[in-house]
């Protein structure tokens, strides 16, 4: 019959030129499906006399067969091909070394930072943040702090500088994180409960003193908080930070100007041996300020003091991060040594949670 050789040549061709199996599937269509040119061909036999049937049938069944088998076996290649092709591209050299160790660490500060949030958190305190460069408002006069304080010259605080003419209100690096009490109590009113952890600035510099240090402050308020609701948290604080069963207390009277009455905290330590051990022996070791929160600075950040009335605190993260892993000089912290970051980092792995420990 006329044109099988042309529509063989054509389909074969087709199959040898389909790159992927859509293509083949569009070809099978187009000669085999219902309405493709060999099956009309093939329909057409029934409209022939009985001997043109007897050479034509065969032939069309022979072309029929042969684009179907050349159609399964272009597939079979292409799947072949895929295979090898995921083959080469996923091989992995089992032979090479393991990646290196991991080298980096996480800093003291940032891992003691983490787990007095994980304390103060589950005794329900939120953190709260407040800028580095902070408004003498802020850090001062909100506090309770007149213009007269000595904590205000110039030998403590640091001064933005401040162009001729520019009479934007004096900016300081804030010399505490009790500016935060007040941007705490203004976003988020009574009743609140939050810490807030910090870097704090004073021109200071020795063994015990660096010019930026990292304080915790502490504040909460509600209808009838009192000093003894300072202790419970401030004991219940110091035995999970520690990990000890308990740590006693000491609270000696002081002066803020932000708080009414004052307090300095002490906790029970022993130095037998020369090793620090906090909740026993008979020496105290100075951890933090607080008291309870003066009705000026309750009002500065918008609190009615005759109504709402809490407790606040200030501690050194570095000076308890010393404590609790045995660290003996504080600039250390700040000298960015890798040796000492390698000794004394954590873990990138080890998040601390009150379930799992804490450090160490
Ligand atoms: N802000 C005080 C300081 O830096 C600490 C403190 C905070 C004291 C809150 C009392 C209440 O020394």
């Amino acid at each position: 019959m006329d044109g099988l050789d042309t529509l063989r040549g054509r389909y074969l061709g087709a199959i040898a030129d389909a790159a992927d199996e859509a293509a083949l599937e569009a070809v099978r269509l187009a000669a085999l499906g219902k309405k493709g040119e060999v099956s009309l061909k093939m329909r057409e036999l029934g409209r022939m006399s009985p001997e043109e049937r007897q050479s034509a049938g065969p032939a069309l069944n022979a072309l029929k067969d042969e684009i179907a088998s050349a159609i399964s076996a272009a597939k079979a290649g292409l799947q072949d091909a895929a295979l090898a092709e995921r083959l080469r591209a996923e091989w992995l050299d089992v032979t090479l070394p393991p990646r290196p160790a991991q080298t980096g660490t996480i800093h003291p500060i940032s891992q003691v930072t983490e787990e007095v949030a994980a304390i103060f958190g589950d005794l329900g305190f939120g953190v709260a943040e407040g800028p580095q460069i902070e408004t003498d408002w802020y850090n001062f006069d909100a506090l309770n702090i007149r213009p007269e304080h000595p904590a205000r010259t110039e030998m403590d605080t640091f001064y933005m500088h401040r162009a001729e003419g520019d009479n934007r209100p004096p900016h300081v690096l804030r010399t505490h994180t009790s500016p935060v009490q007040i941007r705490a109590m203004q976003a988020q009113g009574a009743p609140i409960r939050v810490i807030a952890p910090g870097r704090v600035y004073r021109s200071d510099f020795d063994q015990t003193h660096t010019p930026m240090f990292n304080q915790v402050e502490g504040l909460a308020i509600d209808r009838d908080i009192s000093m003894a609701n300072l202790k419970w948290v401030l004991e219940e604080f110091f035995a999970a930070f520690f990990e000890v069963d308990g740590v006693e207390t000491r609270f000696r009277a002081s002066h803020f100007p932000f708080t009414e009455p004052s307090a300095e905290v002490d906790i029970r330590c022993s130095w037998a041996g020369g090793q620090l051990r906090v909740g026993e022996g008979d020496d105290w070791l100075e951890v933090l300020g607080s008291g309870m929160v003066h009705p000026h600075v309750l009002r500065s950040g918008g609190i009615d003091p005759e109504q709402w009335q809490g407790f606040a605190f200030g501690m050194g993260i570095d000076r308890i991060a010393m404590l609790k892993y045995g660290i003996p000089d504080l600039r250390a912290f700040f000298d960015s040594d890798l040796r000492w970051l390698r000794h004394y980092g954590f873990s990138a792995l080890q998040t601390p949670t009150l379930y799992a420990g804490l450090g160490a």
